[in-house]
């Protein structure tokens, strides 16, 4: 048995837990939009094509802010294909990811969707193959109340009140060799504060975010938000970061460890930034929108959903295209990165995991079939649902491990809210330990503990063993069970966390 002491204090709080941490993402890519959340025709489709029972799933797994329409894809993306009658709308070539785009779902369509699903929607521009002119316009179609050609147009085409769109953010990942229309920083700066500025002549209140690094392994990674920034510092609201993670054959002790790369990556982009803000006497600071995040298994598999396979399949519309089957394993990691953004909540005020149906995702729906949670839904879900009120400081004190890529790291592996409202503190526990359970103290330093009103854990389950997910054949077999033996007496929590499991434990408190 491993251990590991935690300890929190009432007066030691980071701020407020940014609501829009738990963001998803919704590209036109593989599976996500056709046959994802629209299938018309499906006998779960609602008047409008949009699955009720994905639907059902988005709303349960609680997202807050679903950034659209890519990702690659928007980088050779043209809004206007997507608006106007269906049947007038051209069809094309995807070329991010070989795809024949019908543009049957566009703007009109996710802006309904997402008032169904009760998400903010966080709007990507294209700056890889278009620039200021599509920026401004499309933000005067979307936001502007009307009496103008575009704002006139919007309703048109369905809808005469405004979108209101406030968050932007400013292309995808132009720092990648990958990216229709990749620039150098120096050319992204200054297209991002010249887009910005326009976009904002149309409508002032926008929030906008800057594309950062697509990883922090990018050779460009500290000197690209450094002269990003440089340029267009006064124009942006946030920096954004991309980082998948994967297990690397014989490696699972980093993989687990991944949020530690998280949190370097994380701690780096704020003092890059806080840098720039320092040398150019900036008031403001720049905070983090972690906009593409997840586990990804991008090297290592030959599957006909692998981006060059779907390639040479030819020209398909929305084939499958990175359906990545979650294990116990993952959802662990998964939930130690949500611990990491949810630590770093004074400065990650945005973060959106990519992506949220069939393409590396939470939710899987068959085309005509049923839809069913990944094991990574759960921690996100219960995180999205109790992470509430004010971020604690944590002090851990746990037992470590080696791993090859990160050094050594906790076996335990937490993150803390108190909701002051409704006298409770919630501890999101991850135990890294792939044989050992791990026994875990809780100090609750000024609060005297109360009973304990919900303790889950996500393990393998009886009889599996880690590898184990969630599927239209076998079911759901990875989700939350209940976990035993949290004791709660006076300002102490003891609690046990079985081998490689993740949980979350709900205390009722009071001031001591
Ligand atoms: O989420 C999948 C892809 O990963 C996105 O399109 C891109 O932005 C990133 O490289």
């Amino acid at each position: 048995m491993s251990r590991a002491r935690i300890s929190i204090d009432r007066n030691f709080t980071i701020g407020e837990v940014p609501r829009r941490l738990f963001g998803s993402f919704v590209e036109h890519m593989g599976r996500c939009v056709y046959t994802g959340i629209y299938e018309p025709g499906h006998p779960e489709a609602d008047e409008q094509g949009y699955r009720q029972d994905v639907l059902g799933l988005v709303r349960e797994l609680g997202a807050t802010v679903v950034r659209y329409p890519g990702g690659n894809f928007v980088s050779g993306y043209n809004w206007e294909d997507g608006v106007g009658p269906i049947d007038q709308r051209p069809t094309r070539l995807d070329g991010a990811w070989h795809t024949v785009e019908t543009n049957a779902f566009g703007l009109h369509e996710f802006v309904d969707w997402s008032r169904k699903a009760g998400v903010e929607i966080m709007e990507a521009i294209n700056l890889g193959t278009r620039g200021v002119d599509a920026a401004r316009e499309l933000v005067e179609y979307a936001n502007h109340p009307g009496g103008t050609y575009l704002s006139d147009l919007r309703a048109k085409n369905g809808h005469k009140d405004p979108f209101n769109i406030k968050l932007w953010c400013l292309g995808n990942e132009l720092d990648g060799p990958w990216q229709t229309g990749h620039k150098t920083a120096d050319e992204y700066g200054r297209l991002a504060q010249e887009a910005a500025r326009a976009m904002r002549y149309v409508d002032p209140d926008l929030e906008l975010v800057a594309c950062g690094s697509s990883s922090s392994s990018m050779p460009t990674f500290g000197a690209w938000e450094q002269t990003v920034l440089g340029h267009a510092y006064d124009e942006v609201d946030y920096v954004s970061l991309h980082a998948y993670y994967q297990e690397d054959e014989g490696d699972a002790e980093s993989f687990l460890a991944s949020a530690v790369d998280m949190d370097y990556f994380i701690e780096s982009v704020v003092a890059t930034a806080d840098a720039v803000r320092a040398r150019g006497k900036h008031k403001k600071f720049i905070n983090l929108s972690f906009d593409e995040w997840n586990v990804w298994y991008q090297r290592g598999l030959d599957t006909d959903d692998q981006p060059a396979a779907v390639a040479r399949a030819g020209w398909r519309e929305h084939p499958r295209v990175i359906e990545d089957k979650y294990n116990v394993t993952d959802a662990v990691v998964v939930g130690t990165l949500l611990n990491s953004l949810l630590r770093h909540g004074d400065r990650v005020s945005i973060a959106n995991q990519a992506q949220l149906v069939n393409v590396i995702a939470p939710i899987m729906a068959e085309e005509n079939g049923p839809a069913w949670r990944q094991t990574i839904f759960h921690p996100f879900a219960r995180m999205a649902a109790l992470a509430k009120g004010r971020i604690m400081r944590t002090a851990v004190d746990s037992d470590k491990y080696a791993t090859t890529r990160f050094g050594d790291a906790d076996l335990v592996d937490v993150s803390v809210t108190w909701d002051e409202e409704a006298g409770k503190v919630a501890l999101f526990l991850a135990n890294r330990g792939l044989e050992e359970a791990a026994d875990v103290e809780v100090s609750l330093g000024g609060f005297d503990a109360g009973q304990v009103t919900r303790s889950e854990v996500l393990q393998v389950p009886e009889g599996r063993d880690r590898f184990a997910i969630n599927s239209q054949a076998d079911g759901e077999q990875v989700g939350l069970a209940p976990l035993s033996g949290v004791k709660a007496v006076g300002s102490e929590l003891r609690l046990t966390l079985p081998a490689l499991s993740w949980a979350v434990v709900e205390v009722e408190v009071s001031k001591a």
